[in-house]
């Protein structure tokens, strides 16, 4: 049955494989249902999407990213790479496996190009609020066309939510900081390290974003890098220039005290200590409460929202796996809402999702995340028609990447993986990722030498 409608809030990664999925199907000569996707910014890819707008939009309207300049992938693209549409398919060459921002932007547009995709997305506008009619099962959605500052709702059988999770800081205080003469931000607003050339930096955090952005301060000439962990150190071999120490205690102007009695000036604060799950547009009993892991709580299968299986989120994960999960995740969302899967009781339901927390509650290391995701990811395939690959391979080449950042955090960006969906290895890069500072597409496309195609 198809005569249903379906919204999609946001167009990023997420929200972009839910149209593909559905466009999938219709290309096999099947109906779908009628869907309409609305996105905040004036341009689909989410995160990826980064202009000098980055953070308030044209409109006013505050805009979402965490991103920023000289952002290089911080996995290997073979561990994203999609599974209908390839980096060969879309490159026609071997690139390497760590590209910059705007080719995974590039690539990300590029299967969106090759079909109508954004004939179904309504750009500048903001989803403000979702009431669910019990009567007429239906949400309605109240959004903002913030380009025509026009009002207006519309009426869902079945609500995607593809807003992501990594736009809205968690700030903690710590004490004395309010006095720090220097720049205080988040890692969501950190837009380069150009402007930390010649300074002393602290990050506090012990995750992606202090590593990364540790890296590039150290990269684009910052004169140190401090990070400062709350469980556990990074514990990767730093050079000289970036160290870890446990966690801040308070500030007194611009010296920092730690928990293990040691101090230090610095110029500025970049606080990484990740994000949370915001949904302002959803009222409470809509809205998916959960910290970042691998299982958040009320989700079937990671996607349906158990309280109301006509709400279903994507991304909502930590992840390692990104584009190809999102696109497994539609995959099931879509035969879900098309009646091809069909939900076990609330109770099962409930029980199922257990299980896997339960699972990711017993985890104990970095490798046993990646195969529990990668475990999940099977899960998800084996319900629908998404194509089908070689999932322990990629696992093993997270795992890989893994110990290579531990031995060589300044160049692990260097090395190159091989792809599960063509069997074409990655094209070394033609400048070493360190020596690197323009990460255009224009400059990354250059002279790459071609690999043979194994
Ligand atoms: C700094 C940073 C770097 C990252 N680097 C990598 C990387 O190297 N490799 C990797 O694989 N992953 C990386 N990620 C992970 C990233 O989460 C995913 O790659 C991906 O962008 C998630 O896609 P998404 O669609 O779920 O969310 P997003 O990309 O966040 O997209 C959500 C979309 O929803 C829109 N939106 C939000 N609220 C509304 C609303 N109320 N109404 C309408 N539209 C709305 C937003 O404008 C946005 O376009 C990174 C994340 C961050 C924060
Ligand atoms: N491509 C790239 O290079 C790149 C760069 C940046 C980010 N990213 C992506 O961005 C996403 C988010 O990463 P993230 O590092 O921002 O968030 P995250 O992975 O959720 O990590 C949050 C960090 O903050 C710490 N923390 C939380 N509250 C704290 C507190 N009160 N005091 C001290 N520390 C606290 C946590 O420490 P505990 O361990 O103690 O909880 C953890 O180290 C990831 O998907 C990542 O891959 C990618």
């Amino acid at each position: 049955m198809t005569n249903f409608k379906v919204g999609v809030i946001g167009a990023g990664p997420s929200g972009l494989a839910m149209l593909r999925a559905f466009e999938a199907e219709q290309k096999k000569g099947n109906s779908i249902p009628e869907i309409k996707c609305f996105e905040k910014q004036d341009n689909w890819g989410g995160m990826w999407n980064y202009t000098w707008r980055t953070g308030v939009g044209k409109y006013g309207e505050p805009l979402h990213a965490s991103m920023y300049k000289y952002l290089w992938s911080n996995g290997p693209k073979e561990c994203l790479e999609f599974a209908d549409y390839t980096f060969l398919d879309h490159f026609k060459k071997p690139i390497s496996s760590y590209p910059p921002r705007e080719v995974l932007f590039d690539y990300i547009e590029g299967r969106m190009t090759k079909s109508k995709a954004r004939d179904f997305i309504q750009f500048n506008t903001v989803a403000r609020w979702v009431d669910y009619l019990e009567d007429k099962q239906q949400f309605r959605v109240v959004f903002d066309d913030v380009k025509n500052n026009i009002t207006f709702e519309e009426y869902f059988d079945y609500l995607v939510v593809g807003t992501g999770h990594f736009s809205t800081p968690n700030m903690p205080y710590f004490k004395g900081i309010e006095n720090f003469p220097g720049a205080v931000i988040h890692a969501h607003d950190f837009r380069g390290a150009d402007q930390f050339i010649n300074q002393d930096i602290l990050l506090i955090g012990s995750s992606y974003s202090a590593e990364d952005i540790a890296v590039q301060c150290y990269k684009h000439g910052a004169k140190s890098s401090t990070i400062s962990y709350r469980s556990n150190p990074i514990g990767v071999n730093w050079p000289n220039g970036i160290e870890e120490r446990p966690l801040v205690s308070h500030f007194e102007g611009n010296t920092a005290y730690f928990v293990d009695g040691t101090f230090k000036e610095y110029d500025a604060v970049i606080v990484c200590t990740g994000y949370q799950h915001k949904f302002p547009f959803l009222p409470d009993n809509l809205r998916l409460k959960t910290k970042n892991c691998l299982y958040p709580d009320n989700l079937f299968k990671g996607v349906v929202f158990n309280p109301n299986p006509r709400l279903i989120f994507l991304g909502m994960q930590d992840q390692y796996y990104t584009f190809n999960m999102f696109d497994t995740q539609a995959w099931f969302a879509r035969d879900y809402m098309l009646g091809r899967i069909q939900l076990p009781s609330f109770t099962d339901r409930t029980a199922d999702i257990k299980v896997w927390m339960d699972g990711e509650a017993a985890l104990t290391s970095a490798f046993d995340h990646v195969d529990f995701q990668t475990n999940y990811i099977k899960d998800l395939i084996s319900f629908t028609d998404y194509p089908p690959f070689d999932l322990d391979k990629v696992s093993d080449m997270f795992k890989e990447w893994l110990k290579t950042k531990e031995t060589d955090i300044l160049n692990y960006r260097d090395k190159v993986y091989k792809s599960v969906m063509t069997g074409t290895l990655a094209a070394e890069h033609h400048t070493e990722w360190m020596d690197e500072m323009d990460d255009s597409l224009e400059k990354y496309l250059e002279e790459v030498p071609i690999n043979e195609v194994v």
